[in-house]
This record gives C-alpha cells, sequence and structure tokens, in this order.
C-alpha cells in the first residue's frame, strides 16, 4: 500500500477557504473546456457554491462546458423535498449557473430497485470518461459522500445505512431527528479515488477530529477520508479550526497549486 501525503493548504477561516476553493474550481471552469465536475452537498459547501455562483454571474467563469455528478442523495425523499440532495443543489447551484440541466447528475433515491440506480450511476460516470475534479466535505465520523466508517475502500455505489451521528449532524435540513432519513444512496470510495483530482474542503472546530484522523491517523476504515491518502492527486483545504488538532503543520505557501 503506497501512501501519497495530500497537498494541504490553511488559511484564516471559512470564507478563505470557500474563496480559495472557488479560485481552484473557477481555474478548471475558465479554460472552458469539458470538464466532470463530483459535487458534494452540505454547509461546508454552500459559500463555496455562493462564490461560484457570483463568478458566473460577473462572466468570470462558466458552466456550459461542465457536467456533474453528486456524491450521494437519501433514500425515499423526493427531489422537490427540501431536505432532498437535489433541492440543495438546485437551491444553492444548478438554477444560478450556465450549466445544462441534463447534465446534472444525481443519484436517484425514489427508485425501487436502489442497486440498478447505482450500477448505472457507475456506468454514467464511466461514460463520462470519469470525473476530473470531485469536491468533497468530511463528517464528523469521517465519512466521505455517506461512506460511514467502516465502508469497504473497494466499495462503488451503492445503498448505504446512515450512522446516527450523521443523521443527527444532517437533522437541520429536516423538521426533527425523526424524519431524517435512515438510507441514502452514496458514490463508494473507490468510485471517489477514481476521480483524477480531488480537493476535500473543512471547516469549523467540529471538523477538527476528523481531519487529523484523515491525515494523521491510521490508514483504515475506521476513518473513511483515510483512504484519500491511497489517491496521489488530493488537496485538502482547511480552515485554522478545522485545521486545529493536526501535529503537523504543513509550510502550506510551499503547497499552493491549482
Ligand atoms: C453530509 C454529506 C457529505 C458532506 C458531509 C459534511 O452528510 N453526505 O457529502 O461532506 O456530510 O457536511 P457539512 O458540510 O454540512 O458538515
Amino acid at each position: 500500500m503506497t501512501e501519497y501525503p495530500p497537498r494541504i493548504e490553511i488559511v484564516g477561516n471559512a470564507d478563505a477557504v470557500a474563496e480559495r476553493a472557488a479560485a481552484i474550481v473557477g481555474i478548471q471552469l475558465r479554460n472552458r473546456r469539458p470538464i466532470t465536475l463530483g459535487l458534494a452537498t452540505g454547509a461546508t459547501m454552500t459559500p463555496l457554491y455562493a462564490r461560484l455562483v457570483a463568478a458566473t454571474r460577473a462572466g468570470l467563469i462558466s458552466f456550459h462546458a461542465a457536467s456533474s455528478f453528486n456524491l450521494d442523495e437519501y433514500v425515499g425523499v423526493a427531489p422537490r423535498s427540501p431536505g432532498s440532495f437535489h433541492a440543495y443543489m438546485q437551491e444553492h447551484l444548478f438554477r444560478h449557473v450556465d450549466m445544462p440541466a441534463e447534465r446534472a447528475q444525481i443519484p436517484d433515491g425514489m427508485v425501487n430497485d436502489v442497486a440498478s440506480e447505482a450500477a448505472r450511476y457507475e456506468a454514467q460516470i464511466a461514460a463520462a470518461g470519469g470525473i476530473d475534479l470531485l469536491l468533497l466535505g468530511i463528517g464528523t465520523n469521517g465519512h466521505i459522500g455517506f461512506n460511514e466508517p467502516g465502508s469497504d475502500f473497494a466499495s462503488r455505489t451503492r445503498e448505504i445505512r446512515l450512522d446516527e451521528a450523521t443523521r443527527t449532524a444532517n437533522a437541520g435540513s429536516f423538521l426533527d431527528l425523526t424524519s431524517v432519513p435512515r438510507r441514502a444512496i452514496t458514490m463508494g470510495i473507490a468510485t471517489i479515488l477514481d476521480a483524477k483530482r480531488i480537493l476535500l474542503i473543512a471547516t469549523g472546530p467540529e471538523k477538527a477530529a476528523a481531519v487529523a484522523a484523515a491525515i494523521e491517523g491510521p490508514i483504515g476504515t475506521d476513518c473513511p477520508a483515510s483512504a484519500l491518502r491511497l489517491h496521489g492527486n488530493v488537496d485538502v483545504l482547511c480552515d485554522e479550526s478545522a485545521a486545529a488538532a493536526l501535529v503537523n503543520r504543513p509550510h502550506t505557501n510551499d503547497r499552493r497549486r491549482a
């Protein structure tokens, strides 16, 4: 098992993370060459998407030549329901940018046969030539996408049972904890590791332990994000509070790269 340390960049706060991440994504979109993005949801991504929307409106970038695949979706939550990741993506990105609607792909959590949907999604990603740049957040338990601790590093897109910690963390998008779905469909760890480049962003002190476990802890299924150290083209962008538990602070200025 060869380990590849990720490029780590630490900036002051969540705003600075969003700005830096938007610059990295923006450079790819400014090329106006076809690009396939992998997209994440969650509070960490919201300020990044706001910046990408503002840059699109200002004419600085364009999603015209982009396609996207979202990481995950809840099972049994209708796309129009406000807690769905479909709704999140529409609200925060898709309805504000110029990416053709048919090129924005999200797993369908309303199908009867989730296994077939998972296989279809994998095939679609492969048919698109794979993901060029995949955005990731991280759960407080080290999950990426909805790959909870214990997820096999060889896993592909599949149905997964959500940890109670994850359901609690995501309860804000639902009426109450009992309304939070128990199952989701997510790209697997191997699907994620197939992306050509990965950008993980983390903000806030509640992510500090997960970030340290992912970067400095043992590589293993207890911390799904530790799998990223097997990839070789990963940027981890944190604010100071999310980086607070790292023992080895990187020399951030030497590692900048876009
Ligand atoms: C969610 C998503 C992940 C996300 C993570 C952190 O449940 N499935 O893709 O990265 O948990 O979310 P947040 O940014 O809201 O902390």
